[in-house]
């Protein structure tokens, strides 16, 4: 089984995103396996129904799932929402409707009414807080939450043992050096990892998410670390 790590790290990952903030769409397209493919999963199992009015992002970043999401509901308001003030603006840059608004905070500090959001949506931003918070974190979003809202998100989660967790690693760097990774670039994202991420398995997740309320949660698409999920209230 995965060792017990001690779940303290530092917590300037928001310096971290504002100083790459120009250059990150590029990396991380270059370097996430099939990330554009993980970013059209959140929506495949949204039934074509349900047409959300209220949508939050969690960790909009430069804005490639924001912009996704602002075409797939265009008069749905958004709430997009970073601790990175430079990827704000890289994302305001990009993508200027009165339907998106942008909240700077953090995950941890998040207040809003109850049943608030119709739909809430984040592609790899939720690691960065560490188990105990992230298990906050599900239990305020069932909160904002409307009756039989969807709370769709991929992200980047461990394996069921340490071997299963080294192999997606593996694997990773092999993809990305690939894909045109330089040694320099694959140290940088090996350096943030230990420094900023907090990675945890399917099986905690569904758990943490069950247990805030939500009436199903199920993983929809994995491939090495990047899994997505799909629950509703
Ligand atoms: C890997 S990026 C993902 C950005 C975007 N969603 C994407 O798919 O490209 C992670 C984002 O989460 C934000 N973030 C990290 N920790 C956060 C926190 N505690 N509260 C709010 N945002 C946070 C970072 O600033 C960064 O923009």
């Amino acid at each position: 089984m995965q060792k017990n790590i001690v779940q303290k790290k530092l917590s300037n990952v928001d310096a971290f995103y504002d100083e790459i903030s120009k250059s990150y769409t590029g990396s991380i397209q270059r370097c996430v396996p099939d990330y554009n493919e993980m970013l059209k999963s959140l929506f495949i199992y949204i039934n074509p129904d349900f047409q959300p009015k209220t949508i939050l992002e969690l960790g909009c970043g430069t804005g490639n799932l924001t912009q996704m999401i602002h075409q797939r509901y265009p008069n749905a308001t958004i709430v997009a929402l970073d601790i990175s003030a430079e990827c704000i603006n890289e994302c305001k840059s990009r993508l200027s409707s009165a339907n998106i608004k942008y909240i700077q905070n953090d995950f941890k500090e998040i207040e809003f009414p109850n049943n608030t959001f119709d739909l809430v949506l984040s592609s790899i931003s939720i690691h960065h807080i560490n188990d105990k918070d992230k298990e906050l974190l599900f239990q305020k979003l069932y909160r904002y939450q409307t009756p039989n809202g969807v709370l769709s998100f991929c992200d980047q989660f461990s394996g069921e043992t340490d071997f299963i967790y080294n192999k997606h690693i593996e694997r990773w760097k092999k993809y990305a050096v690939e894909q045109g990774a330089s040694n320099d670039e694959w140290n940088m994202w090996m350096q943030h990892q230990q420094e900023h991420d907090y990675h945890s398995t399917l099986a905690n997740h569904l758990q943490w998410i069950k247990n805030a309320g939500y009436k199903l949660a199920d993983c929809t698409r994995k491939h090495l670390l990047w899994t997505t999920i799909y629950a509703e209230k």
